[in-house]
């Protein structure tokens, strides 16, 4: 059969089929009552037989609900993101809410297009892994048409909720472990600068120094990007300053595995020459050789709060915007060399 012998059944054809008016077969659908038991009966039966699917689209702009929400994210190609989808796609399944996935690679044009685009799908509500900034994103972050949650970055300003993790005192666990290993030449790869969840981490490595009276040396930061690719060019530069450094604290594991991939084909052994840290423990942390020190983020929690706290402001226009930051946990692993000194 030809595609264009399939054409797509409508209300109309149920109505048809069944005997009654096309305002009976839609109180039936959409569960509204007043129709005798027999033709709720009748209508489901034809509904079977001809195996109808109502069009989504049309009830959404109808009832101005489509069961769905957007979920706009950086990069599904870092691993940390698919933990975040799951705790979404699952806690909005139990809810009765499909997902739709957008990646931004973390460029603010993209992040304002597919706010756009969820709103025409008729979206409830929208989670943003950000990295606009709040006046750069016009009207569409503080419009309420469409509520918005913020989950794992913060935008400065925006009155929107956010789910996150203490970045901040995160890096400080990772650094003072570093510290209580015995290292005190401790370079940082950074994320993305212009990323704020970059910054809190950054701060966390300039307070565990300076708690610890050590020197913040700029020829010890080099910036990288969040990627793997990122982490091993930004090792690469550190190893071609010819500065001295005994540790590193990659501001994400996927960073923290190109820093040692670099540091092991330039002859540098981990953890005995440079111990190293990364921060997210996903899950090839565990697996990796030398199994990777890290900062764990409850993500797949974060994803499930972040819904509950979409659903709080889908329900209610005035709900108040709340701040959920949900606690770090330093693993300890191989690649700092292990059990912490005492
Ligand atoms: O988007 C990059 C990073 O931000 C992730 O690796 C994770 O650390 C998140 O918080």
């Amino acid at each position: 059969m030809q595609r264009k012998d399939l054409k797509r059944l409508t209300i109309k054809d149920v109505a048809r089929t069944a005997g009654v008016s096309i305002a009976t077969v839609s109180r039936i659908l959409n569960g509204q009552g007043g129709v005798s038991e027999e033709l709720i009966d009748k209508v489901q039966l034809t509904v079977q037989e001809l195996n109808y699917q109502p069009n989504a689209v049309a009830r959404a702009l109808k009832v101005q609900e489509s069961r769905s929400i957007g979920l706009i994210i950086p990069d599904i190609g870092n691993p940390f993101f698919p933990a975040l989808v799951r705790g979404v796609e699952d806690a909005a399944q139990v809810h009765g809410y499909a997902l739709i996935l957008c990646n931004t690679d973390g460029d603010p044009d993209k992040e304002i297009n597919y706010i756009k685009f969820l709103r025409s799908k008729q979206v409830d509500g929208i989670l943003l892994v950000g990295n606009i900034g709040f006046e750069q994103s016009g009207h569409w972050l503080s419009d309420a048409a469409v509520p918005i949650v913020l989950v794992d970055r913060r935008i400065a300003g925006a009155p929107l909720s956010t789910v996150i993790v203490d970045n901040q005192a995160g890096a400080v666990l990772a650094v003072e472990h570093l510290i209580r290993q015995g290292r005190r030449q401790i370079a940082i790869v950074s994320g993305r600068p212009a990323s704020p969840t970059n910054t809190e981490r950054v701060n966390g490595y300039i307070q565990a120094l300076a708690a610890n009276r050590l020197f913040c040396r700029t020829d010890l930061v080099v910036n990288g990007d969040f990627t793997f690719e990122g982490g091993y060019r930004a090792a690469e530069i550190l190893l071609n300053r010819g500065c001295r450094f005994d540790a590193i604290f990659a501001a994400n594991d996927l960073m923290a595995i190109g820093v040692i991939e670099c540091l092991a084909q330039n002859g540098r052994r981990v953890p005995d020459d440079v111990a190293v840290a990364g921060f997210d423990n996903i899950r090839l942390a565990a697996w990796y050789k030398p199994a990777l020190t890290t900062i764990n983020q409850p993500v797949y929690e974060m994803g499930q709060l972040a819904v509950a706290a979409l659903l709080e402001h889908m329900a209610d226009s005035g709900a108040q915007a709340r701040d959920i930051m949900l606690k770090p946990e330093l693993i300890i692993r191989q690649s700092s060399g292990g059990k912490e000194q005492s």
